[in-house]
């Protein structure tokens, strides 16, 4: 895909994963509409895009309300590509996780996917024409202990695009799911109320960029899924061909890195 001219639509663009994509998509050459709540960071992300000869726009929008993502995509104009990213987690126990902060994890990821994605998708279905990707995780292929809410938030999101894809396809729209692991960005900090897990020490971080070449990626070839890094694909197919083995491998690892 010729990104050139393209209009790009990326929730989450403030920070980490969504701030990368903005920047690798403009570096394409894309024109990109940016979304999440904090305008001061969004602004500076735009004036890093607009340095790379693109256009870019600002629009402050809370994904879990659905006139604000209808506004969203209405302002954006004939949206190519849509990167459904903003999402954030609390992890707790299954036991201990609050009520509250659960629906908002359901809210922003899931539904928040939801809205931007029923927003564009009668226009880019008109035009026969149009990439949707959703940022997905490991943790919506894997359940992960003291992850609960956040794993059913992104297992929600990845069954969502599965069948939205089937959907869709032959009529011009590519639907993809991208699903990190660990990526280096502010995400821990609100996760684990400023206290990493050891689970998320299994892997090794990868930087956001990585992850916004891979959207990129799948924005051009329409891959169903890409998971990265190669670890984490490896262990997500080790996983879905042997899901009770792959558990207690995992269980076992986690109890040594606590022990350390
Ligand atoms: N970091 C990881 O290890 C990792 C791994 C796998 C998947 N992911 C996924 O990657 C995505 C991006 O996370 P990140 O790691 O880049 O974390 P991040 O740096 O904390 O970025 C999260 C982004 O989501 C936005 N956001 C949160 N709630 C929002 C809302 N209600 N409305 C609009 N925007 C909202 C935030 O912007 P505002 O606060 O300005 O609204 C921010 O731009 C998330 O979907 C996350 O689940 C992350």
């Amino acid at each position: 895909m010729d990104f050139h001219e393209k209009i790009a639509v990326i929730t989450g663009a403030s920070s980490g994963i969504g701030r990368a994509t903005a920047l690798e998509l403009a570096r394409r050459g894309a024109h990109v509409v940016l979304a999440a709540r904090r305008a001061e960071m969004l602004e500076n992300v735009a004036g890093e895009c607009r340095k790379l000869g693109v256009r870019a726009q600002i629009v402050v929008t809370d994904v879990r309300d659905r006139d604000a993502c209808r506004n969203l995509i209405a302002a954006a104009g004939d949206v190519d590509i849509l990167v459904n990213n903003a999402g954030f987690a609390i992890y707790d126990s299954s036991e201990e996780a609050r009520i509250g902060e659960m629906r908002d994890m359901m809210d922003t990821n899931f539904f928040g996917t939801v809205h931007c994605t029923q927003a564009v998708l009668p226009a880019m279905l008109a035009r026969r024409r149009g990439s949707i990707v959703n940022v997905g995780s490991i943790t919506g292929i894997m359940g992960f202990a003291r992850m609960g809410a956040y794993c059913a938030s992104k297992f929600a999101i990845a069954g969502w695009t599965e069948a939205l894809r089937d959907e869709v396809i032959g009529k011009g729209v590519s639907v993809a799911l991208v699903c990190p692991a660990t990526t280096d960005t502010e995400f821990f900090m609100k996760a684990e109320r400023g206290k990493q897990p050891a689970a998320s020490r299994l892997i090794l971080a990868v930087p956001p960029e990585r992850v916004a070449r891979a959207i990129c990626a799948s924005v051009a070839d329409g891959r169903y899924r890409r998971i990265l890094p190669l670890t984490a694909t490896m262990f997500m197919r080790f996983k879905e061909l042997s899901p009770g083995f792959a558990h207690a491998v995992f269980r076992g690892l986690t109890r040594l890195m606590e022990r350390r």
